[in-house]
């Protein structure tokens, strides 16, 4: 990898995005150029407005079964692909164009609530339905297989009794934060060391 120029695939709320954006912020290598968004009501394109990060609209179509907006990563540069709370899978012709340079956040403990389906508030759902007793974060690369690719790290927590699928989301969002922009930016000088 030569350069640091991050996207960031979002399709909600964009609170990860928002700490992302502001870990970057000022950062001598590395930075956050563009946020790509699949839904335009979502919240990530104003957190992306209000911090002046270019966004790009994604179009099912083009994504899917046209050139997968990859012209627009190459006119920004883009070296790292980072998902924040994606929801559209990536198509194998991207995955091929960033080789180990795509990242994700599964809110759960990885392998265990993982595959198509499994995302925001229907993870916290069948981790409790399930009585596990720990939950937390998988950060991992992404293969052509949905929550797949090698992980890079984990944090968990312990459910607490009455846990609900609310409270869970708000616990693993405190981690998500707290972990995300670290790992990205360790991984990034990693593979910038070489
Ligand atoms: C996060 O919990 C992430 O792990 C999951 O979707 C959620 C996105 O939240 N994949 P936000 O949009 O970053 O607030």
């Amino acid at each position: 990898m030569s350069g640091g120029n991050i996207a960031i695939f979002a399709s909600g709320a964009g609170s990860n995005a928002r700490e992302l954006i502001r870990h970057f912020r000022g950062h001598p290598r590395f930075r956050v150029s563009l946020v790509a968004c699949n839904r335009p009501e979502a919240g990530v394109i104003g957190v992306a407005a209000e911090a002046g990060v270019p966004v790009l609209n994604l179009e099912r179509e083009r994504f899917f079964r046209g050139d997968g907006h990859l012209p627009d990563l190459m006119a920004a540069s883009i070296d790292l692909i980072v998902l924040a709370g994606f929801l559209w899978k990536v198509p194998s012709a991207l995955v091929k164009a960033f080789p180990d340079r795509i990242l994700n956040i599964h809110p759960a403990l990885l392998p265990a609530h993982g595959g198509k389906g499994m995302y925001g508030s229907h993870v916290h759902e069948a981790v409790i339905r399930g009585g596990d007793r720990h939950s937390g974060i998988t950060i991992h690369l992404v293969d052509e297989q949905y929550d797949h690719g090698r992980t890079l790290f984990q944090a968990r927590l312990d459910l607490m009794p009455n846990e609900t699928p609310e409270t869970l989301a708000q616990r693993i969002h405190v981690l998500e934060h707290r972990h995300f922009p670290t790992i990205v930016e360790a991984f990034l000088q990693n593979q910038t060391s070489c």
